[in-house]
């Protein structure tokens, strides 16, 4: 299974896929075909199983194995479904028109309708679909949790960490969209936001869920905790700086997203605050008349884009990253790994935020609390790392 843990998940999730797809065509062919069969192909094709494989060499880390295989298996699947969940509505909320380089959920049923009932009706067809659909792929996950077996050691806690998890990424996408409205542009707030809506359910709670699998002892769990919350936040950063300036045919996004939504990220409230405490007019400007405006031309997003570099918001964010993973790897270093699954789980780490071991040497290890092995008691980082200016 180690060798290809990506098409061990694929081939449960298939058949986990393939059997509520049956049974929504039983219930009603046109449901299936429109939103069942959606959630199911969006969740086969063309994801990284970022979280299954930080579920799976978590729990091969802290020692698990065989005993075990079937039910990480079943909460890798799971986590994929939730993914679904969280990209099909957060494309909706963000009215993203593209990911993972195709028309996303909600474009995709506009378009199949535009011709018979027209743009707008459409338009709103297709976010009610992505709605019900993001509904169906968290019902589908729950259930395939629900239907898997733990031994009776291990299971209450993985039944608690999977329901913190869900509850956190919701309130991190409501930070972040309230943010938006509200033009919220506080360092604090986008570390916050940042840590609920993709640190916790991208790599802090898959990471926790393959201890708890393994049945780790308690300083295991923090520590992969703790390296889970760090890189968790450097993976968030990473989106971040790849919205602003990666290259779209890499992302599958198209660039700029977020300075067109005024995204509250760290990106944007390092540039105004750096700007503010500079006293630089003209970047101020720049971010208040661009950020959040849905119609920014392409001038318009190059011109945020250079406040971003000349402000030093993007090498402080490269910086922050860099710190986070030294941080977040530190806490490896004082429990004791299963050898080969230990150097995987470190490469796949470095690999979510982005950086190469080189990129990554050095600097102090100051910013991010240890996370707490009680699920329920999330306290998130401080953002108090002086790279930022005031706010
Ligand atoms: C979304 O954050 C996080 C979740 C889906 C919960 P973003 O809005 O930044 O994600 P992308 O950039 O669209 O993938
Ligand atoms: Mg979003
Ligand atoms: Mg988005
Ligand atoms: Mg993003």
């Amino acid at each position: 299974m180690d060798a290809d843990v990506a098409g061990a998940v694929r081939r449960v999730l298939s058949a986990a896929l393939a059997r509520r797809v049956s049974a929504a065509e039983a219930l009603d062919p046109l449901f299936a075909r429109d939103v069942a069969a959606r959630v199911a192909d969006f969740t086969r094709d063309g994801g990284k199983l970022t979280r299954s494989r930080f579920v799976w060499w978590g729990m091969r880390a802290c020692g698990g194995g065989s005993s075990v295989t079937a039910a990480t298996l079943r909460i890798a699947a799971a986590l994929e479904l939730i993914q679904t969940c969280a990209l099909v509505h957060d494309d909706v909320m963000d009215a993203a028109p593209v990911r993972r380089g195709r028309p996303s959920l909600h474009a995709d049923v506009a378009d199949q309708y535009a011709d018979r009932v027209g743009t707008s009706r459409g338009a709103r067809l297709g976010q009610a679909a992505a709605i019900l659909a993001g509904d169906l792929a968290l019902v589908w996950a729950d259930d395939v949790v629900a239907g898997t077996d733990l031994p009776s050691a291990t299971a209450p806690r993985v039944r608690d960490l999977w329901s913190s998890m869900r509850m956190e990424m919701v309130a991190g996408q409501y930070l972040d969209v309230q943010g938006e409205a509200t033009s919220a542009r506080s360092l604090t707030r986008a570390v916050r936001a940042a840590c609920l809506k993709s640190a916790l359910y991208s790599v802090e709670r898959p990471l926790s869920l393959g201890a708890a699998l393994a049945g780790a002892a308690p300083g295991t769990t923090r520590a992969l905790s703790s390296v889970g919350r760090s890189i968790g936040l450097a993976f968030q950063l990473r989106d971040d700086l790849l919205d602003a300036f990666g290259d779209p045919r890499e992302t599958g996004k198209p660039s700029g997203g977020d300075i067109r939504s005024g995204k509250p990220t760290y990106l944007a409230a390092v540039a105004q605050a750096r700007a503010e405490s500079a006293g630089d007019r003209r970047a101020l400007a720049v971010l208040r008349d661009t950020l959040g405006r849905a119609d920014a031309s392409e001038a318009e997003l190059a011109g945020v884009r250079a406040v971003f570099e000349d402000t030093g918001a993007r090498a402080a964010a490269e910086t922050k990253i860099g710190r986070l993973v030294d941080q977040g790897l530190h806490h490896l270093d004082s429990v004791s790994l299963a050898p080969h699954a230990g150097s995987r789980l470190r490469a796949l780490l470095r690999a979510a935020a982005g950086t190469s071991p080189a990129a990554a040497a050095g600097p102090p290890l100051d910013t991010v609390a240890a996370a707490p092995t009680d699920p329920a008691a999330v306290s998130l980082p401080s953002a108090a790392d002086g790279d930022g200016g005031s706010r």
